[in-house]
Formats: C-alpha cells, structure tokens, sequence
C-alpha cells in the first residue's frame, strides 16, 4: 500500500513497485481507446508545480489526470509569482488555500518534495527534485523493461553519461535493485564517480566494458545545467567516448534495449540511427509514462475499486 505521497523508491518495498506495474498495465488500455477516459477521479483537483523545464513529464501528469477525470491546474515558475520573490512555501500556502488533492511537483532543490509532503495535508508526487529522485520515470523505465524481458531478477541494466547529476539514474538504481536486477554505470570520472558504488551497483569508465553483458542499456544527457565549470571537454569528444552509435551497438549483446528518458541530445549520447533504430524503446517508454502517472494517481487518490486482471475494469 502506497501512503499519501511519491517522493521517491529508495523507500518503497518490491510489493509497492510490482503493484504499480501492475496497476500500470492495467490502465494502458484507457489510452488505447476512442474515447480515452474514465471517472475514476471525477472531482478531485490535481496541480502540476514545475519550477524547472519539462515537456514530457509535465504533458504526461496532465493528460494521467485528465483521463482519470480529474481537474488539472499547471503553474509555472517561469510565469508565475516566483519571479516576483514568493518562496516556494508561500505559493504552497496559496495553493492549499485553494484546496487540492494533489501536487505535482518539479524543482531544482533536493527534497523540496519531501518538505512540502511534511508541511500539508495533500498528495505529493515527486516529478524530479535537483539531482536526488525522480520515481515516476524510473517506475516508466521498469515497466517498459518488464514488458520486454518479463521478470527483471538477474538482469543486467548499464547506465551511461552523466550518472553523477541524474535523479532518472538514481531512482533507477533504487528501483531496480529491489526488483533484483543489477546495475553498471559507465561515464567520465566526473559524472560517473566511485562513491556511487555505495549505491550497490558497479562503476565502470568506459561504455564497451558494459555494453558486453546488458539486457538494457540507459543513455542519460549530460545535466550541463548542473555540472561545474570544466567538468566536461566537449559534446564531441563526449560522444565520441561515451555516445551509442551503431559501431558500438554491433558489440553490444544481441537483442539489448536501448533506452533515453528525454530529452536526447540527438548526436551526442545517441546518434540518430540508434535513437530511431529497432533496439530503441524509447517512444515505448513515452507511452508508459501517461499509464504509471495514472496508477500513480489512481493509487495515492485512491480511486473507485479496480479489480485484479480486468482491462474493463477501468471503463
Ligand atoms: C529527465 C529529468 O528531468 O530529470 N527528463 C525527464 O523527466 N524525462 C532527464 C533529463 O532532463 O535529462
């Protein structure tokens, strides 16, 4: 059972990710359909807060939502009172005024999630906070590695680039570790460093030494946003170390899943022939998200009954 709020997986039990999954694929049917909704949530209020960019991940909360039926609200930093001064905790108190159920919420400080879920009664859901968690990604991730390659014990999943800034990468670890699958990061000393093995995974440097022995491999972009001044030469020799190409891809293990969060820097960690190529499930994963976002909010609003193994059971 999920409590009030998603702020991450370092947390969660295998029972509480399997029921997401779960729930996930249940409601993967809703967007299959003509009329792509249904009354779960009818009445309740969901808020997306972002304080930093996001296309994918805000679109996908929104349209969750929508097809749950629920009321959505977005703000965003960039239009909003933050650039006048308010604090985070101010636009929260004005927020609650209005009484939701529910805050989405995206920001560049660490635990900014965890102190709003302190501080309030509603829902809170982690969408990405500094370089810590971002569940609903991972959860995505897992589920479109569970439909390839059904049961993810004893797999091996390689994380490359920028590990060291990436909250997708650590919710990842969490994540995939208590579902029993192991982990090799592979990047620069500067984004992939040792004290990351503290995590229970591997850490190698270069990208041929994990290719070998993945089910899935993991491309990250490199956070330029959060890196320090002279963490990184250029995008160039970047990728030409650390990119995919189809070369590389050829030396990787048959059948290996490629795999971005977005956004990809189309050139660097992937080039464009991999990205759009048979072995990339990237799109795969796009579509998951708007089904994990609905279990999400299905579960932690706790919505109308759904029961075990019916896709109607959503209608
Ligand atoms: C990721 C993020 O914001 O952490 N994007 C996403 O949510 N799909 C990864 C990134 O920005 O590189």
């Amino acid at each position: 059972m999920l409590g009030k709020d998603l702020l991450g997986l370092r947390r969660l039990g295998v029972e509480e990710i399997t029921e997401i999954l779960d729930t996930a694929a249940h409601f993967r049917a809703v967007s299959e359909r003509r009329i792509k909704k249904v009354p779960t949530l009818r009445g309740r209020t969901v808020v997306t807060l972002f304080f930093e960019n996001s296309t994918r991940t805000r679109m996908s909360f929104d349209l969750a939502a929508k097809r749950l039926s629920a009321d959505t609200l977005g703000f965003s930093a960039s239009t909003s009172s933050t650039k006048k001064g308010e604090t985070l905790m101010d636009t929260a108190r004005n927020i609650d005024a209005m009484k939701p159920d529910a805050i989405i919420i995206r920001h560049p400080c660490s635990g900014a999630p965890h102190m709003l879920a302190r501080a309030f009664p509603w829902t809170v859901i982690n969408a990405g906070d500094g370089i810590n968690e971002h569940p609903s990604q991972a959860l995505l991730d897992m589920l479109t590695m569970r439909d390839h390659l059904g049961d993810l014990a004893g797999r091996t999943v390689a994380i490359v680039g920028d590990v060291y800034h990436s909250r997708v990468a650590r919710s990842n670890i969490f994540g995939l570790r208590k579902l029993g699958a192991s982990v090799v990061l592979a990047g620069p000393g500067t984004m992939c460093r040792p004290e990351l093995e503290q995590l229970g995974v591997r850490v190698r440097h270069r990208i041929d030494d994990v290719l070998e022995e993945a089910d899935v491999v993991m491309m990250l972009r490199i956070q330029r946003e959060r890196l320090e001044p002279g963490a990184m030469s250029t995008a160039r020799e970047y990728s030409r170390f650390y990119g995919l190409d189809l070369a590389r891809l050829r030396q990787a293990r048959p059948g290996i899943l490629v795999m971005h969060p977005g956004p990809i820097n189309r050139g660097v960690e992937l080039s464009p022939e991999v990205a759009d190529g048979s072995q990339s499930v990237i799109m795969e994963q796009v579509t998951n998200g708007v089904a994990v976002r609905m279990a999400l909010l299905y579960l932690l609003l706790g919505g109308d009954p759904l029961p075990a193994g019916a896709d109607h059971a959503v209608a």
